[in-house]
């Protein structure tokens, strides 16, 4: 049994990571900010703590609850355009709080672990392994690659998880671009998808089996994790309106280039998953085969 604590447990994939430990059988603390009941019940040595991330008196709170041997740090604001109208307390939340966090870590001998984004590029090209050079065009963006710079500093043992589009189901309902898509098309609205912005969609249960399987491997320091396959923001849309048994003549394709959209999105986050691909022992399943599983209620099964 190991002694973990999961920031952001009242979060879409801190939640998810957080059943998933308990149901190993490990000691878990998951952090909440403003949404307590968030927080899975879960069953097994679990406790959820309060934690404010501008608040470094709150943070060594929260780590003295723990005493960890394993930091999983989910938290973060990830909303672009809140971070693009408060980029102060972006970069206090997302760099300031990872840096306090890694060191505390680094200090205890804890591993740690920051989520990191597809959104440190600037989707000009596509394709990008980890060897690639970020150039984030957003406050989000930067903030998360200065967290990742941060870490690194802090903590030069840490892994760093880059995730692509995340989808699945979050505990609010409302959290996942397929939640969103089908709540627009059942309440009978149209989804409004870019046909010319593209990503590796992963789904939510594959990350957390790549968590499980990362917890204790020390030799990745870095690592993509996203599907195996690029595709556009509207065809999601229309896989997932067919999932579902809704009509993907629903999804009206518009165009990334002529929108207004602040801040301005990257055209193509695609990831080369490849080093994920030869590292993961489950590596993460195409976006057919995930809706396929969401479809059957299987989500949460294997992983918790
Ligand atoms: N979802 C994706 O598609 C995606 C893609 C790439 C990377 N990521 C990264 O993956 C991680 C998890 O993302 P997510 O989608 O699960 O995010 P989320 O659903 O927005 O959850 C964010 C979590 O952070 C907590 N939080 C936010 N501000 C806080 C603060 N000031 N103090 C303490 N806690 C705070 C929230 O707590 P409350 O809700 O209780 O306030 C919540 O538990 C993030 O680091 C994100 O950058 C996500």
């Amino acid at each position: 049994m190991t002694e973990i604590l999961v920031t952001g447990a009242s979060g879409f994939v801190g939640s998810r990571v957080f059943r998933a430990l308990a149901a190993d059988g490990h000691s878990v603390t998951g952090t909440f900010g403003s949404h307590e009941q968030r927080v899975p019940t879960a069953k097994g040595h679990t406790q959820s703590v309060a934690l404010d991330l501008t608040d470094d008196a709150s943070i060594e709170k929260a780590f003295r609850a723990s005493w960890p041997e394993v930091i999983l740090h989910t938290a973060a604001m990830s909303e672009l355009r809140a971070c693009e109208a408060e980029p102060e307390r972006a970069q206090r939340v997302n760099v300031a709080a990872s840096e306090k966090l890694a060191r505390m870590a680094a200090a205890l001998g804890a591993r740690f672990i920051l989520l990191s984004t597809d959104q440190v590029f600037d989707g000009t090209r596509g394709n990008y392994g980890e060897n690639d050079e970020p150039v984030p065009i957003h406050v989000y963006g930067r903030t998360k690659l200065d967290a990742e710079i941060a870490v690194r500093r802090a903590h030069p043992a840490a892994l760093v998880l880059r995730l692509a589009l995340v989808y699945g189901v979050s505990p609010s309902g409302t959290r996942t671009p397929n939640e969103q898509i089908v709540t627009t098309l059942r309440s009978g609205g149209r989804a409004k998808l870019f046909a010319d912005e593209f990503r590796s969609p992963i789904l939510v249960d594959d990350v957390v089996r790549a968590i499980l399987e990362l917890l204790t491997d020390k030799t990745t320091t870095l690592l993509h994790l996203g599907g195996p396959e690029r595709i556009a923001r509207d065809a999601f849309g229309r896989a997932v309106a067919t999932a579902f048994g809704l009509d993907p003549a629903g999804i009206d394709a518009v165009v990334l280039a002529d929108s207004d959209l602040v801040p301005k999105r990257p055209p193509d986050l695609s990831f080369d998953t490849g080093r994920a691909r030869s590292c993961l022992r489950h590596p993460p399943r195409s976006v057919a085969e995930g809706l396929d599983f969401l479809m059957r209620g299987a989500s949460g099964a294997d992983s918790g």
